[in-house]
């Protein structure tokens, strides 16, 4: 019996982020709650897909699980060891056990160096690997994200756009990360290839016992690789559980409408009603007083206008709304 074995490899406990937003010289900035109270917990192999519509504070979250962003408030321990109180040299030993994976893998590897000399980047700032033991993990690297020997010696821009998410991966995974917070990663690419990367990751999860934090705007490609699903609206947690059920039944309007607005899942299970999203998305400067959705809400009432909805347990699931059932 271990209890390592039991230990999260993030526990996130009412995670906030919010930026000052300037409003000229003289005064006071206004706050904008990116991420209002969040709390989650991603155990070892597991998926935990956040999703949510433009602006919800999805990245932001990303950003503060990747060490890439103090939060404003909240609890956020990596392993057990929390990152918040952490000291600037235990934050540098954690950053090696969090990599990124981001939408545009163009932008994200430099065009002047080799894939070989990109692999081994990583392994030459934080190990004392000697060259060839460098260039012998990335060409193992290379094989295990399903590229071939040859590809070590050609530049990014010899690659497709699915190949140059693999290249990514590969370099994400040099260091041997325990999380993989991966911000939209297949968004950029057709839905074909979407398919072939999203098996990648399934893969590999299963073979080094990663886990992943999968940002994500749409749910037909949650679907494939989730486990557990956070929905997230104007900076907060709406409804969050394991996905079969999220997905079989859904209890909060706001994942009701996403799901009945996702090509290929409309008609299976309780989505089978037609919700449609309504009305603007409000601002994160002037958030809805009461419930967040209530503004877009078809199923709103006078109480959701003044009483923000806690998340509370129904049906083995936490969902924030006064009317689910
Ligand atoms: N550095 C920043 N300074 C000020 N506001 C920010 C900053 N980063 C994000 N925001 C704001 O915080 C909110 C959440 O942004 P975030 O990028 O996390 O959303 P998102 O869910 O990732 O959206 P998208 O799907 O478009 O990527 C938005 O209103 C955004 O404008
Ligand atoms: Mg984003």
């Amino acid at each position: 019996m271990s209890a390592a074995v039991d230990t999260p490899v993030v526990l996130a406990k009412d995670l906030r982020q919010v930026y000052p937003i300037s409003r000229g010289l003289f005064r006071q900035a206004d706050q904008l709650q990116a991420v209002g109270g969040v709390s989650f917990t991603v155990r070892p192999g597991q998926t935990l897909a956040v999703v949510g519509e433009s602006g919800c504070g999805k990245s932001t979250l990303a950003r503060m699980v990747a060490l890439i962003e103090k939060p404003t408030a909240g609890e956020l321990q990596l392993g057990g060891v929390d990152v918040v109180h952490a000291t600037q040299s235990a934050r540098l030993a954690l950053r090696r056990d969090v990599q990124m994976v981001f939408q545009n893998p163009y932008g994200s590897l430099n065009p002047r160096k080799k894939i070989g000399a990109i692999l081994e980047a990583p392994l030459e700032i934080n190990t004392a690997l000697t060259k060839p033991e460098r260039a012998e993990q990335a060409r193992a690297m290379l094989a295990l994200v399903g590229l071939r020997p040859e590809h070590y010696e050609r530049y990014p821009h010899m690659f497709s756009g699915g190949q140059r998410q693999r290249i990514a991966i590969a370099r994400a995974l040099m260091l041997k990360p325990k999380l993989i917070v991966a911000d939209e990663p297949v968004s950029a690419l057709d839905v074909s290839i979407q398919a072939q990367v999203l098996n990648l990751l399934a893969d590999l999860q299963r073979e080094l016992g990663l886990a992943y934090l999968f940002i994500s705007h749409d749910l037909g490609v949650v679907r494939h690789i989730a486990h557990e699903v956070l929905v997230m609206y104007l900076g907060h947690a709406v409804e969050q559980g394991e996905k079969t059920a999220l997905f079989a039944r859904p209890l909060h309007p706001y994942t009701q409408a996403l799901l009945a607005c996702t090509p290929g899942i409309v008609g299976t299970g309780a989505s089978k009603k037609r919700i449609m999203l309504s009305g603007e998305l409000p601002s994160p400067l002037h958030p809805p007083s009461g419930c967040v959705f209530s503004t877009r809400c078809p199923q709103v009432t006078e109480r959701c206008r003044v009483e923000r909805p806690l998340l509370r347990e129904l049906d083995g699931r936490q969902v924030a709304c006064h009317e689910a059932k």
